[in-house]
């Protein structure tokens, strides 16, 4: 009996336990980053907005000249597939599209077949829950993101370095994470996720340069039913230090307050009202039949 408790992948066309899951050493997803991807999560047994998932990374294999031969449904029947037979019920589930191989001694990524891999684990939390009722210690590192002219930010990808490297720099300077910025200061995104800051009745979300991400719309689709006003632009590193309230949006995790920033408390330095407010609403969608479905372990 194949042992799927730790996980399951979809390679070649077959489920494999996690820890079988193989791709060439030769493929461009990993020589080159040559590749796109998506995350989606399964909580108490349901998947919460996988087609908005599906939708994200099929336009991103769009932008990426990317193509493979499953529709949408088998997309989704694949992903399903994975969590059913980890059995897990809080799950992270990954779906991925490499350019693949090229021809023996070619280097045009025309002749590549582009391959579709997916995969689900055990859930994963950029802040677990305890760790979400203190809130992060967040830097503002000195590494910017890679700018979105050269690689587009929409198009959900490997290109981490910088992010990475934030990260080490976070935690020599005492830090718990980190976003990284753009050339003139102006906060971009972090490893993984999206930040919002809130000044009286109006939260700000930097526009430009960054995933869109899934969490990082149902906060502002929230934030809105609320009556809260949500602005999409520039934010300068000051003016997140200065605000109310500061949380980062990712589907590991959910919506996550940010407590302190470099040296500085964020509000009282305890997680804020709003920033609750907005958790309770996130998972309270998770009962949501229009957000969620249920998976059929059986
Ligand atoms: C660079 C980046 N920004 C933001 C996010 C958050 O996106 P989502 O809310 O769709 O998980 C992610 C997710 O991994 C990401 O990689």
């Amino acid at each position: 009996m194949l042992d799927f408790s730790h996980g399951a992948a979809y390679v070649d066309g077959q489920l494999v336990p996690i820890a079988e899951a193989k791709i060439s050493l030769l493929d461009w997803g990993f020589l080159h980053s040559d590749a796109t991807y998506d995350v989606a999560h399964v909580w108490k047994g349901k998947f919460f907005r996988l087609d908005d998932h599906v939708e994200r990374f099929l336009s991103s294999m769009g932008k990426l000249r990317m193509s493979i031969p499953h529709s949408r449904g088998d997309l989704r029947s694949i992903l399903v597939d994975c969590v059913r037979v980890s059995g897990l019920r809080e799950a992270y589930v990954e779906m991925i599209c490499t350019r693949g191989l090229p021809k023996p001694g070619a280097r045009d990524p025309r002749t590549c077949t582009n391959r579709f891999f997916a995969f689900a684990i055990p859930f994963v939390w950029i802040a677990n829950p305890q760790k979400q009722t203190e809130g992060l210690h967040l830097i503002v590192s000195r590494w910017q993101r890679i700018p979105p002219e050269s690689v587009d930010p929409t198009v959900k990808n490997y290109h981490w370095l910088d992010m990475i490297m934030g990260l080490f720099e976070a935690y020599d300077r005492g830090g718990e994470t980190a976003v990284v910025v753009d050339t003139r200061g102006n906060i971009i995104e972090g490893p993984g996720f999206n930040i919002f800051a809130v000044k009286g009745r109006t939260f700000t979300t930097p526009a430009r340069g960054v995933l869109e991400g899934i969490t990082r719309r149902t906060a502002i689709e929230l934030a809105t039913e609320y009556g809260y006003e949500v602005v999409q632009r520039n934010l300068p590193a000051d003016e997140a230090r200065t605000a109310d309230e500061v949380f980062v949006t990712s589907t590991a995790g959910g919506i996550m307050p940010i407590t302190k920033i470099d040296e500085r408390a964020i509000g009282s330095g305890i997680p804020g009202p709003i920033t609750q407010k907005l958790q309770e609403g996130y998972w309270t969608l998770h009962e949501d039949p229009h957000y969620t479905f249920k998976i059929d372990y059986e």
